[in-house]
């Protein structure tokens, strides 16, 4: 099912945006070469939401302790990260942001 979240301006290029759905929190990802992505909004290292980190074309940097993950797979690139981190498919039309989730 894909929800609507927001509009493409709503999140600048190279900041994410915390979305909670019911239990779920999510991190939406404006890249800076302007593509959308969707990750669980925690750290697989940590109590950290990846939306508070940074963000550049191809991954998102926790602020804690500087673990990056991959914004297509979720895969941590460096440590101390080792488990990968859901993604979601994110669809953008007419310049309203969907994220494609079924709630459990
Ligand atoms: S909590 Fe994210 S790198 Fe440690």
């Amino acid at each position: 099912m894909a929800i609507r979240i927001c509009n493409v301006t709503d999140i600048k290029p190279g900041r994410a945006l915390r979305v909670k759905i019911g239990d779920h929190a999510f991190a939406i990802v404006h890249s800076p070469d302007g593509s959308f992505h969707a990750l669980d909004d925690k750290c697989s290292h940590g109590e950290i939401s990846l939306s508070e980190g940074f963000v550049d074309n191809e991954t998102i940097e926790c602020w804690a302790h500087g673990a990056k993950f991959s914004l297509e797979t979720g895969s941590p690139l460096s440590l101390p990260a080792y488990e990968p981190v859901n993604v979601y498919e994110v669809l953008v039309e007419n310049g309203e942001v969907f994220l494609e989730y079924e709630a459990e």
